[in-house]
């Protein structure tokens, strides 16, 4: 809950459109069992902070506090990492180690926190879809949190939160990948518009290479306008007989409502070991040394 005097969200200090995000985080992560039998995957951490609380961190520097989680079994561990605890603060409290928390009570004196369970894994699409009592109608972004993405400047959110204000369209953040990976994505096809920015015209959802239209990937970061709710209750199970959220987007596309933007900065695919232990090696090296 928010603790602080002024009881406006930041968002709606700075005058910014979008004040809540979306964290689908019901997935099972069983590509890090076993550490995610127990535990939830987005808890794990890299170096001292579990990668749900960098994907806070970068909704709430792009201007959204109202954090909304759909979450599942074994998840409530993200919920009480965005609360107090009081016996660990007071035991702490006075010493040297209380900085250690800073950066987490920051969040929870800054936030509000909501929490919807899905109760299956009927894929992004339906958990999107989950969280739609938690979002209303209002446009909305979305942090997959095993995406891990960094920038000096402003986050990769921030940058879309700015871009949503001049095009008031759903905007999903985009990367080129190596021909080999276009099986592991959503890949678009699109229009060049301005600068690093293409309207996009089709999606496929985990292409094999012949299929794909593009090497051009989208990643765990998107702003969707709320109309996409009702597109999503009539999207059938896609590809793996999930609801497939690039489907329901591509409704949207082919009004021409929907805008891939090359972000600035980089994004470490933490879903899988390779990438946990680069955005490791990064992090420890460049952002943030161990306490
Ligand atoms: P992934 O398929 O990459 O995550 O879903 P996973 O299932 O947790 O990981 P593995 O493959 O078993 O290791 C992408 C994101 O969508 C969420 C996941 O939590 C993850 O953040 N998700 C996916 C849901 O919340 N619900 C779903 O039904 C599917």
């Amino acid at each position: 809950m928010a603790h602080s005097d002024d009881t406006r969200t930041q968002n709606e200090r700075s005058g910014g459109l979008i004040r809540k995000c979306l964290f689908p985080v019901a997935g099972y992560g069983t590509r890090f069992l076993p550490a995610t039998k127990a535990q939830p995957k987005e808890m794990l951490p890299v170096v001292t902070t579990p990668l749900i609380q960098y994907g806070v961190e970068e909704a709430l520097q792009a201007g959204m506090s109202n954090m909304a989680f759909v979450t599942g079994r074994n998840k409530r561990a993200i919920e009480d990492h965005f609360d107090v605890t009081y016996e660990l603060e007071d035991q702490i409290s006075g010493t040297s180690k209380e900085l250690y928390l800073k950066s987490i009570r920051l969040l929870i004196d800054q936030c509000t926190f909501t929490y919807v369970r899905q109760t299956q894994m009927r894929g992004l699409g339906d958990a999107v879809l989950t969280g739609e009592p938690l979002i209303g109608n209002q446009p909305f972004g979305v942090i997959l949190a095993d995406d891990l993405c960094y920038n000096a400047g402003d986050g990769v959110m921030g940058q879309m939160a700015k871009l949503y204000e001049q095009y008031r369209c759903s905007i999903v953040a985009i990367e080129e990948v190596p021909a080999e990976d276009v099986s592991k994505y959503g890949i678009i096809s699109g229009d060049e518009m301005d600068d690093g920015l293409i309207r996009i015209n089709g999606m496929v959802e985990k292409p094999s290479i012949d299929e794909a239209p593009s090497n051009l990937a989208v990643i765990g970061r998107y702003i969707l306008t709320p109309d996409i709710f009702d597109i999503l209750r009539a999207t059938p199970k896609g590809k793996g007989g999930e609801v497939q959220l690039t489907d329901a987007l591509m409704e949207q596309a082919r009004e021409g409502r929907v805008i891939g933007y090359r972000f600035k900065g980089r994004r470490f695919d933490c879903g899988s070991i390779e990438g946990f232990i680069e955005a490791t090696n990064f992090f420890f090296e460049h952002v943030k040394p161990a306490n």
